[in-house]
């Protein structure tokens, strides 16, 4: 296996392509055996729901190399229930969790020298999806499926990382009430482009939504879920049925629970009463833990622990988290699977 010739620590959340991606056809009722292959171009009819009607869903995860050389994959199982929920939203074949698995294993170890060392913070993503494809006109479930996973090494999402950056409250909704919120489907993330582009264009990493009734209550961060601090050590973080269950967040509200002693608390995040977070951030498998420096809301600009520093409560949080997946700390039952 060749070695290959990146900057570890300098890299950021961008394409770079590997060697391998798995690739599964879905036809006449069932899944093919799946392989491995070297192309990188995926060749669809034109006709395609995926292209036309957004029949698109995918996942986030990463793969860790630990001090010891291991490789660890953090909690694949949770991925692959969520891309199942994704799967029956948009009336999509379900990939069943044990092939999501191997297949994400499979392509690991096939690109295992684009895994980025230990030490250097980087990591490697996974990225499957499923799109919807074959030949087909009408607002109706593809004939056809194709089922990819593909990997590449990245570094911090948002630009500061463990720095505190800045997010401002959009205007727009990233998805309706009752409408795609809950799933992880291409097109929630249309939707946020004109957002986020407006966000990055005033020089803030990206935007907060807001409930799409009320306006009233924090969504989402961007690509990731909104987690604060009160001062009463309570760790908060949004529910509502129109965010994304992110896998990090309940991480963390276990963590937060059972590791540092805080109340965990899953409920309304109210945009006029930020005064009552000490701390905030954002969580994701990309974003992993970032920390909020301040909030734009209308004409306020809310700042939280520092424009400068990260909070304590966030650093053992991070801390805790990042131990787990790199192999360094304990992890709860079920959490790793390692290579
Ligand atoms: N919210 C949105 C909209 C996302 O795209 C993501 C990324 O996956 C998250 C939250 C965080 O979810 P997870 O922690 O499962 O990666
Ligand atoms: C992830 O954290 O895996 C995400 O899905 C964020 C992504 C849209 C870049």
């Amino acid at each position: 296996m060749g070695k290959v010739d990146i900057k570890w620590s300098e890299l950021g959340f961008s394409y770079i392509k590997t060697d391998y991606r798995y690739l599964s056809y879905w036809k006449d009722g069932k899944w093919d055996d799946g392989e491995l292959t070297k192309d990188n171009q995926v060749h669809i009819s034109e006709g395609s729901t995926a292209l036309h009607y957004g029949q698109t869903a995918f996942e986030g995860l990463k793969a860790y190399r630990c001090k010891d050389g291991s490789i660890n994959l953090f909690r694949p199982d949770e991925n692959a229930k969520r891309l199942q929920n994704s799967c029956r939203r948009l009336l999509m074949p379900e990939i069943p969790t044990d092939v999501f698995i191997q297949a994400c294993l499979d392509v690991v170890k096939a690109n295992e020298h684009f895994i980025p060392p230990y030490g250097t913070g980087a990591t490697l993503y996974i990225r499957p999806y499923i799109v919807g494809v074959g030949d087909n006109i009408g607002v109706n479930p593809a004939p056809e499926y194709l089922f990819s996973v593909f990997c590449m090494p990245v570094g911090n999402y948002f630009k500061g990382g463990l720095a505190p950056t800045n997010f401002i409250v959009s205007e727009y909704d990233r998805a309706a009430g009752n409408g795609t919120g809950a799933a992880k489907v291409g097109g929630n993330y249309a939707a946020s482009l004109l957002p986020g582009e407006e966000a990055h264009q005033r020089k803030f990493s990206d935007c907060i939504y807001l409930d799409p009734q009320t306006h009233t209550k924090i969504e989402e961060v961007g690509a990731a879920n909104f987690f604060g601090i009160t001062k009463d050590n309570q760790f908060v973080t949004p529910l509502s049925p129109s965010i994304l269950p992110s896998i990090t967040k309940y991480s963390l509200l276990y963590l937060a629970e059972h590791r540092l002693g805080l109340k965990a608390v899953e409920g309304d995040v109210a945009i006029n009463k930020l005064g009552e977070f000490v701390e905030a951030g954002a969580c994701g498998t990309a974003a992993v833990i970032s920390p909020i420096a301040g909030i734009q809301y209308k004409d306020d600009f809310h700042v939280f622990y520092s424009e400068t520093e990260v909070g304590p409560v966030t650093r053992r949080l991070y801390d805790e988290l990042c131990g787990i997946q790199f192999g360094d700390v304990e992890a709860p039952e079920g959490w790793i699977i390692k290579i």
